[in-house]
């Protein structure tokens, strides 16, 4: 009610604002309002080495966009964000969303006619990382180990393509554990044409204790790194192979040799972090129990299908992040926990999917579930085949389980690391002591 009548009043303003030129200084302008918004949300990628498609440094870059950026910013479609503000966890690390009071700001000036202010109102500007560089470098410093794929010649035009070249791997003299690892495509062309990525250690002598697999880094469009809580890590064995798996969605550009870098960071040689993290593991929401994977996609023209997978957790388990995975008719994906004692909650829904970005929601210390043993992790996903699916490349057509982005997939990404019962107790006890108030899942 209150929130309402706020808009109302910013609007009623703006709208009296581009009238009145007595009252234009109460409407927002670039200089003092927009500009800190966008520098904070939108620069990073909207730079001109950026992944954004324009910069949006200087007043004469963003005046032509104002009413698309405030119909983009006030739909949510940007920054890319596609969580539910209205159901589940809020708390994230990596958080980019608008609030709604920038939101307001943004669609105020632009109504307003998007006035420029007074330049001396300006934000001082920001530093911004080049387009090569190591996103983790400011905050861990070069990477310790970088890996590399096989070079790969890109084609300018037609369907999608995969390149899972097998590179040796023989970096490491002694066992260390992971603390960090970023995906880096090539700059500028891999940043364009690469879609998604998994760079997977397979070592050499899994009979020996080592796990079947590692998956040192994955990657996708708007997920790009993964630095794991202080305290837990990935053990890495010293040799094996990396089993690559690039998917280039071609765009129009092409160019030969590119190689896609994986950086890596440890903890210091011989420390060993308390918890062991399995890292992204793929939680299915169809075609599950052995069957044939993904038969149960099956998408009419002009219509809507809905699926659920369930999955029991037979340890208790902390959730570090959530990556839903669908392609172009999936818009929606919900994650919610029916705890043993029969409590069911949302833990997050992403209801605004978009298939050109595969963001990775990556939980606050304070937020992150913590679940115990016999928890059900219930996933629910609504495809939309319809003509009001903006992305939806033909609605006659009945879709079916596929590795394109026509065809479709359903299945999420979640951190995890599965902890024992004292661990869990631990955990727990952790957080009630630090905040009780938040949410404690028992
Ligand atoms: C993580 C990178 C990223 C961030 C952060 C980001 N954008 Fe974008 N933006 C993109 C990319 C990539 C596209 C083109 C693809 C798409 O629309 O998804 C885009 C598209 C747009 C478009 C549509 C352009 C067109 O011609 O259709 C607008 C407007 C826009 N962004 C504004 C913003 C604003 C305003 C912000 C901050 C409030 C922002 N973006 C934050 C990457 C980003």
């Amino acid at each position: 009610m209150i929130f309402t009548l706020r808009l109302k009043t910013i609007a009623t303003m703006a709208t009296l604002a581009a009238a009145n030129t007595v009252l234009a200084q109460e409407a927002p302008n670039y200089s003092r309002d927009v500009a800190p918004i966008l520098q904070a949300k939108c620069a990073s990628c909207h730079n001109p080495e950026g992944i954004g498609p324009m910069p949006l440094l200087t007043y004469e870059q963003v005046r032509p966009f104002a009413l698309l950026i405030k119909d983009r910013t006030s739909k949510r479609i940007m920054p890319p964000w596609h969580l539910d503000p209205t159901v589940g966890i809020q708390e994230f690390k990596n958080d980019m969303s608008l609030t709604e009071e920038q939101i307001d700001t943004i669609g105020a000036w632009a109504d307003a006619g998007a006035p420029e202010g007074d330049r001396a109102d300006l934000p001082v500007p920001m530093e911004i990382a080049t387009g090569g560089a190591w996103q983790l470098e400011e905050q861990m410093g070069p990477p310790d180990l970088i890996i590399r794929s096989k070079p790969y010649d890109v084609i300018a035009n037609g369907q999608d393509q995969w390149w899972m070249p097998d590179v040796p791997f023989d970096g490491l003299d002694t066992e260390r554990w992971l603390r960090a690892a970023e995906f880096k495509p090539s700059y500028p062309l891999g940043k364009k044409v690469v879609h998604h990525g998994h760079a997977v250690l397979v070592p050499e002598n899994p009979e020996q204790g080592d796990r079947r697999s590692v998956a040192l880094a994955r990657y996708g469009v708007g997920k790009s790194w993964e630095i794991y809580p202080e305290g837990t890590g990935m053990r890495v064995p010293t040799n094996g192979h990396i089993a690559w798996n690039l998917h280039y969605f071609p765009v129009g550009v092409g160019g030969s040799g590119d190689v896609v870098e994986v950086g890596l960071w440890f903890y210091p040689e011989g420390e060993r972090p308390e918890l062991e993290t399995a890292g992204e593991a793929m939680f299915r929401v169809d075609g599950l129990n052995g069957m044939a994977r993904g038969q149960d996609i099956v998408i009419p023209p002009h219509g809507y299908q809905v699926l659920q997978g369930t999955h029991v957790l037979d340890s208790p388990a902390i959730i570090h992040s959530y990556r839903p995975h669908m392609h172009m008719r999936g818009r929606v994906m919900t994650m919610e926990a029916i705890y043993p004692d029969g409590r069911k909650e949302v833990l997050s829904q992403v209801d605004k999917y978009n298939h050109n970005w595969q963001i990775s929601y990556i939980y606050a210390d304070d937020s992150k579930p913590i679940l115990p043993k016999g928890t059900v992790l219930q996933f629910s996903s609504v495809f939309d085949n319809t003509a009001n699916n903006p992305i939806n490349p033909d609605p006659e057509q009945w879709v079916v389980f596929g590795r394109r982005g026509v065809d479709e997939m359903n299945h999420a990404w979640l951190g995890m690391t599965y902890i024992n019962e004292e661990q869990y107790g631990s955990a727990i006890a952790e957080r009630r002591a630090r905040q009780e108030t938040l949410r404690v899942s028992q």
